[in-house]
């Protein structure tokens, strides 16, 4: 019997082998069904399929330099030695205990704060406004005891410059933690960006507008 199944096999084998030639198998299965499983509609491995959209949003900016001149690879925090903190260390509020306080804050030049505007304006105006004035902000409408956390005003003002990139890093309550995808770097243009809006604000206070 097991002889008998084994011939039986070769057999057939032999038959595919004969009927295929020299040809992959592959192709006699093209022959047969009229299709191979080789040519699908797949994308070969880093195969970009298609450009993305234009205005579309990458969903990290991890994809961007962390810094001028720095190839970025797609770590958040390539080039940047950032201790490891999380929400339980964000007290005091505004302040943060003394890991969030040892940030170093590296400043802003017109660079640093255009790309923090374009970063505030991706993560931020959404839920803050794109002046920084929660009232004003896109899903205020929606969800308006959500929008009413205004970072352009006095009390955001009072916070620590680290204490800012804390919530931009790890997040608290409602506000999703940015760490996984506003870089290091990008989340002090944010920063700087937010001390901008402020100025801007209370500029705008002190002109009786
Ligand atoms: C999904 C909506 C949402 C987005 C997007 C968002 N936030 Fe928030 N943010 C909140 C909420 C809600 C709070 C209040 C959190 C709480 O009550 O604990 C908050 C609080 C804050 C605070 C503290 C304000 C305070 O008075 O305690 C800061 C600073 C802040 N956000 C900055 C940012 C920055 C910078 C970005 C962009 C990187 C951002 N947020 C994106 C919803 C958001």
């Amino acid at each position: 019997m097991r002889n008998a199944r084994t011939i039986r096999l070769l057999a057939a084998g032999l038959v595919l082998a004969v009927v295929s030639g020299c040809k992959p198998l592959d192709d006699t299965m093209v022959m047969v069904f009229g299709r191979s499983m080789r040519d699908q509609r797949s994308f070969d491995p880093y195969e970009n399929p298609r450009p993305a959209p234009t205005h579309s949003v990458s969903f990290a900016s991890g994809n961007y330099p962390s810094a001028p001149g720095v190839v970025n690879v797609g770590q958040p925090e390539a080039g940047a030695d950032v201790p490891f903190f999380t929400q339980a260390d964000m007290t005091p509020l505004g302040e943060g205990n003394e890991v969030v306080a040892s940030l170093v804050n590296p400043g802003a030049d017109e660079a640093a704060l255009a790309r923090g505007q374009e970063m505030f304006n991706r993560f931020c105006a959404v839920c803050h406004g794109e002046a920084g004035v929660g009232t004003q902000a896109y899903i205020a409408a929606k969800h308006p005891t959500v929008g009413l956390y205004d970072l352009s005003g006095t009390q955001v003002a009072g916070y620590t410059d680290q204490y800012i990139y804390g919530m931009i890093r790890v997040g608290r309550g409602l506000m999703p933690e940015y760490g996984s995808r506003i870089t290091h770097f990008d989340r002090w243009n944010v920063v700087n960006y937010v001390r901008e809006l402020q100025r801007r604000a209370n500029e705008s206070t002190a002109d009786g507008n």
